[in-house]
């Protein structure tokens, strides 16, 4: 009987120092499935695919339905004007996997959960940039520091996150170009 409570108890002193060795190996959020951006993009045919026009823009940006909704034939074979259509069916069907597995209401990152609750429970945007929960954060922006060249579109999002690619859009790692003394904190 005392051989056997050792046991589980080793067992489960094991299994908790993984967790901590882990958690400090990924940083504590990625152990945990959960921070203050989104999920950062963990995917290489995604990054692959999906990342050669335009920023590799994560899945917790948007809800599976708007995916879904991107992946219909209609869409793809006029995506922002560029048909994207796919000739590997396979390939088509594990990138809108990855994309809807990952897909915002799936995830319990803090800007996701944001946009979630921001966005009617009919609405399919096609663009994370117009999701009501980045409409409101963007609507300050003067129109000049978006069109500007060092910009170019509210879709460019690394112009001024610089830290995007890891999913973090928190507001000390934002500067937008040449935006000189433009305050952006809205608090
Ligand atoms: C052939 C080039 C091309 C490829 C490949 C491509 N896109 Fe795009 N995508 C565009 C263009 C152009 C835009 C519009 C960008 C803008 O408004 O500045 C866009 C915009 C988007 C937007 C909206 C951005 C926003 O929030 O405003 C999303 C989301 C998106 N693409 C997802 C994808 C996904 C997912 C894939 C892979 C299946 C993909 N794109 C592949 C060209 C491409
Ligand atoms: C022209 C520069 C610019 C571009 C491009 C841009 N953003 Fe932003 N973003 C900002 C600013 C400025 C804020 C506002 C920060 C505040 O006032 O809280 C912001 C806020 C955010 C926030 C909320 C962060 C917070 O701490 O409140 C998220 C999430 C975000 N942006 C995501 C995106 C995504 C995704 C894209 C691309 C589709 C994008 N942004 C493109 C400038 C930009």
């Amino acid at each position: 009987m005392i051989k056997k409570y050792l046991v589980v108890g080793s067992l489960f002193i094991g299994s908790f120092y993984s967790l901590y060795s882990q958690a400090d190996r990924d940083g504590f959020f990625g152990f945990f499935g959960s921070g203050p951006g989104v999920e950062p993009v963990r995917n290489a045919v995604y990054l692959e695919e999906c990342g050669s026009c335009h920023f590799a823009y994560q899945p917790g940006l948007l809800p599976s339905r708007s995916w879904i909704r991107m992946f219909s034939q209609k869409e793809l074979t006029n995506h922002f004007e560029e048909d994207i259509t796919f000739d590997d069916k396979a390939l088509e069907t594990q990138l809108l996997d990855y994309l809807t597995m990952h897909a915002a209401e799936k995830s319990s990152f803090k800007r996701s959960r944001k946009i979630m609750r921001s966005l009617p429970y009919n609405a399919s945007p096609l663009r994370t940039s117009d999701t009501p929960y980045l409409r409101r954060k963007h609507g300050e922006i003067p129109k000049n520091l978006i069109t500007q060249p060092d910009v170019g579109s509210i879709a460019n999002c690394e112009a001024c996150h610089r830290t995007a690619t890891e999913g973090v859009y928190e507001e000390d790692q934002i500067r937008i170009p040449n935006a000189g003394f433009f305050n952006y904190d809205d608090d």
